[in-house]
């Protein structure tokens, strides 16, 4: 593709009359195809109006009454010519084009992937590492957007939990719907540091025009620090910080937070109450009495719930996280 650089005759650094700078490695390529495509459009644009044009005067009728003269209605050499070359521009044109749709399907093996998750009306990215962030409707998050690291080519898992949304990064020339109900990919290799806007590119309802969010390079070292950091929630109030483990600890699964039954009895309401345990014995839930059903659930159970028990939380908590859950019970009051 090399030697269709040339064609980019109004760039100028990265940046040009038509697009935004060249972030990815993706982009030149595109930009390329984009400028062969159309100087040759332009050129046969040019060419036949100004056949048309120069035939017009030649050809016009002068007088009143003027005959049509014969002329040549077949030339085999002509219609060779103007067959032939324009289908070498064309398969040209198909050729790059396939290869690099082709090559956009098929991210290298050692991408990073990160999800991307649209909703009516932003962005959650989740990281390998359990970092998550949010891009969008400023209303709703004015998150940090896409984080992603330099020189590293990056696989976006994209899904949708409502509607259809498009992940569309300009600079980047990578747009791929999200669609509900399934996973779609799509990768690039950024190439610049900055950060560049975020579209969603799919008419999404009435916010679709505020779905904005940004995407920043940082360097791999920058990145890897930050993506560190961002995962790690200890600065987080313990409410919130127990709230989130609440859900990524899987508790929800058996004990929800609605007053409604589960497998295990739902949390919300329970801090400070009496309850009966199997044997008939009472117990008040309270810090300590939490503390132990995590660590060990089997050792008073409440009445009823026998039947599923529980297994034990000892070793995946820290004493910070079970003081977490436990300001986040006591908040469900
Ligand atoms: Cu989401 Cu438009």
């Amino acid at each position: 593709m090399n030697s269709l650089n040339l064609l980019a005759l109004t760039q100028s650094g990265t940046e040009s009359f038509w697009f935004p700078s060249q972030a990815s490695t993706t982009a030149a390529r595109v930009d390329n195809l984009f400028y062969f495509i159309f100087y040759v459009s332009l050129f046969a644009f040019i060419a036949i109006i100004v056949a048309t044009i120069l035939f017009s005067i030649k050809y016009r009728r002068t007088r009143v009454g003027m005959e049509p003269q014969d002329s040549p209605h077949h030339s085999t050499r002509i219609e060779i010519v103007w067959s032939v070359i324009p289908s070498l521009f064309m398969v040209a044109m198909f050729w790059y084009g396939f290869k690099d749709f082709v090559d956009r399907r098929n991210p290298p093996a050692d991408a990073y992937q990160i999800s991307a998750v649209g909703q009516k009306w932003s962005w959650t990215f989740n990281y390998p590492n359990g970092a998550v962030t949010n891009g969008g409707d400023a209303a709703i998050d004015d998150g940090e957007g896409l984080v992603v690291p330099l020189g590293q080519a990056v696989v976006m898992r994209l899904e949708s939990t409502d509607v259809l949304h498009s992940f569309f990064v300009p600079a980047f020339r990578v747009k791929q719907d999200a669609v509900p109900g399934r996973y779609a990919y799509v990768w690039f290799e950024a190439t610049e540091l900055g950060t560049f806007p975020l579209y969603c590119a799919e008419y999404c309802g009435t916010k679709h025009s505020r779905m904005l969010a940004t995407v920043t390079v940082k360097s791999q070292q920058d990145f890897d620090a930050w993506v560190l950091k961002a995962a790690d929630d200890s600065d987080l109030p313990p409410m919130e910080r127990g709230k989130k483990l609440f859900s990524v600890k899987g508790c929800i699964a058996c004990h929800n937070t609605q007053g409604v039954r589960g497998i295990g009895p739902a949390l919300n309401g329970v801090y400070g109450k009496q309850e009966t345990l199997m044997g008939g014995a009472t117990v008040t839930v309270d810090d300590n009495y939490i503390r132990e059903s995590l660590l060990d659930p089997q050792a008073k159970i409440v009445d009823t719930f026998g039947a599923t028990p529980m297994t034990s939380f000892a070793g995946q908590l820290s004493d910070d996280d079970i003081s977490a859950i436990i300001a986040y019970l006591k908040s469900l009051n």
